[in-house]
């Protein structure tokens, strides 16, 4: 998909079968960044080839590292070192990834030359202070533009800290535990709630020193870095599409397979049980250090539910498509805690509010959550994905249960995280249809 691609959608299908979603997108960005850190050759098998992902390929390669492509999600990386990468020649284009510009920044500022790191105009509306802040307290210099992108760091020599969290966020994490693996002592991360743990996973089978007691998390600093040979595991946030399509207009059981299953990103799956879905875990196993499994959905009626806590980190990718299934649940579904919400690649909780509203929801929004009372009617109409790829696919599924027929404008991102989406919903029985100006 390029350009203002348009999806259009019949309601009516009902779905059936089995699907694999693409490579996840957070591990996907770790096997470059770290590959690149790496003494040695990493293997990768099962990259997503998205638009995220290819942005941080682009940083990568120009940073100096040789990266051989396979196949479009197989390829072999020449890992540079922990302090062998090359000054860029411009700056660095993170394009909409929210993951790169913040993972890139805490290896940037331990590198001994400086850079930019830069992206579209919807990533510099995003809040970067939340690196540069203990990036700040590690000795580094970075001059921004009110706490937001383009980022010019000097490069330089870092001090260990402990750092406090004030918001559960995977992306500070492992931007704060990278600059400490290149610090000159240890650092100590304390998180308030349990995000993503990929880095730390990887971290450790590349042979990084990293301990875990609780909330706290503490990388020693220097240790070279031993190559990747990874597969990367299907992406249980494009799998949570599926799901929910399932649920909502499945007609038997629905299959997804080879779907990474860390407990730190399985808060979806801890919801929809709540609200009564019938999704079973088969086929577990392990690969390179993460859990997987075949994900087999029973369609069925849901109820609402309240969310709130903990399991808002371990789903915080999945509410958009969480509101589509509040709008066909029984009764009342409350989000609460969920504040992070509205700095995502958009305001998701105000974007999806007032799509679902031109398809003739009610939602009563608030400023950490949203409170939806179902089951609602839904009617076909044009809405906008905002060029935000979950804000995009997530109205396909509403276009699904619509009456009539829905489009959706602005299509172009579904790509950005989640390639063949469309194609793959259509494989399931779906009629939905990409249509293109470039
Ligand atoms: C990600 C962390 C999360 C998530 C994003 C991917 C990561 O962001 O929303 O899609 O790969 O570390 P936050 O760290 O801002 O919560």
């Amino acid at each position: 998909m390029n350009g203002t691609q348009q999806v259009r959608v019949q309601p009516g299908a009902r779905l059936s079968g089995a699907a694999r979603v693409p490579g996840d997108k957070s591990i996907s960005h770790r096997a470059l960044i770290l590959g690149a850190l790496a003494s040695g050759t990493s293997q990768v098998r099962g990259f997503l080839p998205g638009g995220d992902t290819l942005a941080t390929w682009r940083c990568i390669e120009a940073l100096g590292v040789t990266i051989e492509r396979h196949s479009a999600t197989d390829f072999t990386l020449h890992g540079r070192g922990l302090r062998g990468l090359q000054a860029p020649q411009a700056p660095l284009n993170c394009v909409h990834a929210g993951t790169a510009i913040r993972l890139l920044a805490g290896v940037l500022v331990g590198q001994p030359f400086a850079s930019v790191l830069d992206g579209s105009a919807q990533l510099r509306r995003r809040p970067m202070e939340r690196v540069t802040r203990p990036l700040r307290l590690m000795g580094a210099q970075i001059a921004d533009t009110d706490g937001r992108a383009p980022l010019h760091i000097a490069g330089g020599r870092l001090s260990g800290i402990t750092y406090e969290m004030p918001v559960a966020s995977a992306q500070v994490k492992s931007c704060v535990l990278l600059a400490g693996l290149l610090a000159e002592d240890a650092t100590t991360i304390i998180e308030p709630g349990p995000a993503r743990d990929h880095t730390e996973r990887m971290l450790r089978s590349m042979g990084a020193p990293v301990r875990q007691d609780g909330r706290c998390i503490e990388i020693a600093p220097g240790t070279e870095l031993q190559p990747l040979d990874l597969t990367v595991p299907g992406d249980l946030s494009s799998a949570a599409f599926l799901l929910v399509a399932a649920l909502l207009v499945g007609r038997e059981t629905i299959t997804i397979e080879g779907v990474g299953i860390n407990p730190t990103r399985t808060g979806i799956l801890d919801i929809l049980a709540r609200m009564g879905a019938q999704i079973e875990r088969r086929n577990v196993r392990e690969e390179a250090g993460e859990p997987v499994a075949d994900l087999v959905v029973q369609p069925g009626a849901l109820a609402g539910a309240e969310i709130g806590g903990d399991l808002i980190v371990r789903a915080i990718d999945e509410f958009p498509a969480l509101m589509v299934a509040a709008t066909q649940a029984e009764g009342e579904t409350i989000v609460r805690d969920a504040a992070e919400l509205r700095v995502k690649e958009t305001d998701r909780i105000a974007v999806m509010s007032g799509e679902l509203r031109k398809l003739g929801a009610e939602i009563e929004e608030r400023p950490g959550g949203f409170r939806i009372v179902g089951p609602q009617r839904l009617r076909g109409a044009i809405v906008d994905g905002h060029d935000d790829h979950r804000v995009a696919m997530s109205l396909v599924l509403a276009g699904l249960c619509a009456e009539g027929e829905t489009v959706v404008e602005d299509a172009r991102c579904i790509e950005d995280s989640f390639p063949g989406f469309i194609e793959t919903l259509q494989q399931l029985g779906a009629a939905a249809a990409i249509e293109g100006t470039q």
